[in-house]
């Protein structure tokens, strides 16, 4: 083994205005393997991450929340860290891009590349709703295609013809935020000058630091000559203000990546002997590797590297890229319930399988990986249940019930034991490499033998017979010590079930050394099951309880880091006809109960002129079911019926607000009486 390596790690921020999805967790999930087996093997390795707080969007969702963008980001960093807490992601530092820090290494390092001339000013025209008072960005302007005519997209890409273009270019642009026709208006901003960077980024790409599907592909942007890039944004935007402006903010992109160093700062601060500079000074022997999603590549492999290199600070070592979580083979959808929020995942199931099944399907490259809900409980009822628990479950009880918990004095095959010492190479060479899959697959195959020596050895027949109860211990003893190493070898991706099995083995927490030794003479506690079988009917509640409408999903994000636009706070925008299509009537609330097995939904009886509905909504948190009846409400009446877990719901009742206690359904002056339609 090499000697003991530096490395501080880092996975992408994600945006400070919606819940964690387990589209986000194939990527913390990937960082979290790798920093535990870095530091598994006595390397001093930090893994810190944050809050991206800035930015329109966030700004906008505090606006229609009614609260201050500060509430709102206190707010979600909880839930995130409390979901992150709950898949057993262990962050050095979880901090946020709205910090003292960063706003103090966001200024040094603008004003290094400002000194350095790599800042220039621009007059340029850009959309400005005049109702909203502000600048829009490019994703908050919709219009048709200049290229191909399609209506309906957004301002910087055409989703039909895939075409690039400036917002200033769309037929007929609305403002998203507002829905009015936004004004071209010129003003003056602030660009980095990339084109400065050319020539260090060639070698930057050549050199092996991002995979080279990722660096092909930036380097296809130099043939038409790099763009200088612009990191300034007018007031109103919740940022940073730029140091000798006025009403000039950093773009979230600027101060994001920076909150990478802000995050380790902060990190320091608090921990004696542990030094930023070493980390950051432009010849630091340390090595800071970035886990990002493919799609926001561009942001660390050109932007990135050059804003560090420009601000003669260190550049990064490695910027590894992954691809997309399907479900099903399908995007994640809300409708069909794959849209799963990690909160969702957790009530239902056992974080730890997750972990286990994007470990099985994870390497080193850009490809998007599918999460087959068959496949994963067929994977983890065989592999983990079946396979590696199963090795421990066949021998522990032999061991404490017959040898009062005694490991026996030697190994009975140490040929067999050696096969799985020697494995520490290639699945540390596949752990060191994220080709975790590989890993699994060997762990897997080790797991196939330690089965097939314990059925083929009976301990089960033997101890019958009084003369061979040393055997008996001795091939338990066999099957524990195989068990203890694979659970060396996987507890980089299981460690809360590496937790409990080291609480039942009797040993210190394991490290990967411990591979290569036998456990002999020792005693062992008492066994308690490892891990459960996954049931149909959990799998079949956690899809439903996520087509339900928790709340906090109506901010959920695209699928893994989908770019600045986190949400539309107005939505797409609907034709004449098409709102003519929506029936809505009053109706009165006749009955009201509580669902039983439904944490969010409440079970109405609608009244609406002559007939009733059976209506699902997702409003218990907000309300007393009694509270509720004899109020007259407005419902959408020809919503097709949809068949939930609980029966079937035939409509859908209009409500408001962010959700938890703050939800209000919508009723009606008095005088509206049930079935009256609405106009
Ligand atoms: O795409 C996203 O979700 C961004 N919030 C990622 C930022 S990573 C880093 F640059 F801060
Ligand atoms: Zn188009």
């Amino acid at each position: 083994m090499q000697g003991s390596r530096r490395i501080l790690v880092t996975s992408a921020l994600p945006y400070a205005n919606g819940p964690i999805h387990i589209g986000h967790l194939v990527e913390y999930i990937q960082v979290d393997i790798w920093v535990r087996f870095q530091k598994m093997r006595g390397h001093e390795c930090y893994f810190v991450c944050a809050d991206d707080a800035h930015g329109t969007p966030i700004m906008l969702r505090a606006k229609a929340e009614g609260i201050n963008p500060q509430a709102l980001i206190d707010r979600v960093h909880a839930e995130h860290l409390s979901d992150f807490q709950g898949f057993n992601i262990e962050f050095d530092n979880y901090y946020s891009t709205h910090s003292d820090e960063n706003r103090e290494i966001s200024a040094q390092i603008y004003t290094a590349l400002k000194d350095a001339g790599h800042i220039k000013r621009e007059t340029i025209s850009q959309l400005y709703d005049p109702q909203e008072k502000m600048f829009l960005p490019d994703r908050f302007v919709k219009g048709t295609c200049p290229n191909c005519k399609s209506p309906d997209q957004y301002g910087d890409n055409c989703d039909v013809c895939g075409a690039t273009y400036a917002p200033t270019d769309l037929i007929d642009p609305l403002s998203v935020v507002s829905g009015v026709t936004p004004q071209e208006r010129d003003s003056e901003q602030l660009f980095f000058k990339l084109s400065d960077f050319e020539a260090f980024l060639r070698d930057w790409l050549d050199a092996g630091h991002t995979q080279s599907e990722i660096a092909n592909k930036q380097k296809e942007l130099f043939e038409q000559g790099l763009f200088d890039w612009d990191i300034s944004r007018n007031a109103p935007y919740w940022g940073f203000e730029i140091p000798g402006e006025k009403d000039k903010y950093f773009y979230v992109w600027m101060d994001a990546p920076i909150g990478y160093l802000a995050s380790f700062k902060n990190l320091c601060d608090r921990t004696k002997g542990l030094e930023f500079d070493d980390f950051f000074a432009k010849d630091s022997e340390c090595e800071l590797v970035h886990f990002i999603g493919k799609d926001i590549a561009r942001f660390h492999t050109l932007f990135w590297p050059a804003t560090l290199y420009g601000a003669k600070l260190r550049t990064p070592s490695n910027v590894w890229c992954h691809g997309f979580l399907t479900v099903d083979g399908q995007k994640m959808s809300k409708s069909k319930g794959t849209f799963i929020m990690a909160r969702t995942f957790l009530d239902n199931l056992n974080p730890e399988q997750l972990r286990y099944y994007f470990a099985a399907k994870l390497d080193d490259s850009i490809d998007d990986l599918d999460l087959n809900l068959e496949d994963f409980q067929a994977r983890i009822n065989s592999d983990l249940v079946g396979k590696l628990v199963n090795i421990a479950s066949r021998c522990a009880g032999f061991i404490v019930k017959q040898f009062g918990g005694k490991l026996s004095d030697s190994l009975p095959d140490e040929v067999l034991f050696a096969k799985f010492t020697e494995a520490s190479d290639s699945l540390s060479s596949a752990y060191e490499n994220r080709q975790y899959s590989r890993a699994m697959r060997e762990i897997m195959a080790l797991a196939d033998q330690a089965n097939q020596y314990v059925d083929a050895a009976a301990p089960w027949v033997l101890i019958k017979d009084e003369t061979r109860r040393d055997e008996v211990q001795s091939i338990c003893t066999q099957g524990l010590n195989m068990f203890r190493v694979l659970m060396t070898y996987i507890k980089p991706v299981l460690p809360a079930t590496a937790e409990q099995a080291e609480a039942f083995l009797n040993v210190p927490a394991l490290k990967w050394g411990d591979s290569q030794k036998a456990l002999l003479r020792h005693k062992i506690n008492k066994f308690t099951a490892l891990m459960t079988r996954v049931e149909t009917e959990k799998i079949e509640k956690m899809i439903e309880d996520s087509k339900e409408g928790d709340p906090r999903m109506a901010s959920a994000n695209g699928v893994a880091n989908s770019g600045p636009l986190a949400e539309d706070p107005i939505g797409e925008t609907i034709s004449f006809d098409d709102f003519s299509k929506i029936d809505l009537r009053v109706a009165k609330i006749i009955d009201a109960q509580a669902v039983e097995g439904a944490d969010k939904l409440l079970q109405l009886t609608l009244d609406i002129g002559g007939e009733q509905r059976n209506v699902f909504s997702g409003i218990k948190s907000a309300y007393k079911p009694e509270d509720l009846v004899g109020k007259h409400t407005v419902m959408v009446a020809n919503l097709a019926p949809r068949k939930m877990r609980f029966g079937v719901s035939e409509g859908m009742v209009l409500s408001a607000g962010p959700g938890g206690k703050d939800i209000y359904v919508l009723s009606t002056d008095e005088g509206a009486t049930a079935g009256m339609r609405v106009t």
